[in-house]
């Protein structure tokens, strides 16, 4: 398998951004793991990449505002560069936990995993965007996932109150915890990397 250099050039600064937020022990050891596992190249996916109107309207507004982290920034450039080839996708199932403009408010990206720009099972990295005063559905998942916020809005974990990690905050989802996100004036933007536990199947 070989990768192209934007997707390594982005993975490296992903690992480098990711491992210099995340403060959760869980997650520390969580990140490793999977930057591990990304050392072997998956399947490249050949298709050409697709916006959501969201994606028009919103992402560049919410690139510029993480790049004024410079914890951030070069993760953010190095997005910019495969950004044009990644199918951004609606979330297709959700309930009424998730605010009435949700599903033409919002795109979730898959870097490498199920339906990723890289194909593979063993993981996935991923980002969401929302445009302003959307709720994102109540779900959860059996993998653990880590969180790197590049932008305002809340999260909330299980029946816990909504926090606001701020720009360049991470945290920890345990397995199969209940969790949502929703974004205030400003749109939504953040990071999720999911390592899938083999063992724990
Ligand atoms: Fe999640």
């Amino acid at each position: 398998m070989v990768r192209s250099d934007a997707l390594q050039n982005f993975l490296d600064a992903a690992f480098v951004a990711f491992d210099r937020f995340a403060t959760d022990i869980r997650s520390r050891n969580s990140i490793m793991q999977l930057f591990a596992q990304l050392d072997v190249p998956g399947e490249t996916r050949t298709s050409t990449g697709k916006r959501l109107p969201v994606c028009e309207r919103f992402l560049g507004n919410a690139l510029e505002t993480a790049a004024t982290n410079p914890g951030l920034a070069r993760m953010v450039a190095r997005f910019k560069d495969i950004e044009p080839s990644m199918e951004w996708k609606w979330r297709s199932t959700y309930d009424n936990s998730a605010s009435e403009n949700f599903l033409v408010s919002h795109a979730n990206g898959m870097i490498a995993g199920p339906g990723g720009l890289e194909e593979r099972k063993d993981l996935w990295l991923g980002v969401t965007l929302m445009a302003p005063r959307v709720r994102y559905p109540d779900h959860k998942h059996a993998p653990e996932e880590t969180y790197l916020v590049m932008s305002e809005g809340e999260f909330k974990q299980a029946d816990n109150d909504w926090f606001a990690p701020g720009l360049g905050g991470s945290f920890y989802n345990p397995p199969g915890i209940k969790h949502a996100m929703r974004s205030g004036n400003r749109p939504l933007f953040a990071f999720w990397a999911l390592r899938l536990d083999e063992t724990r199947h």
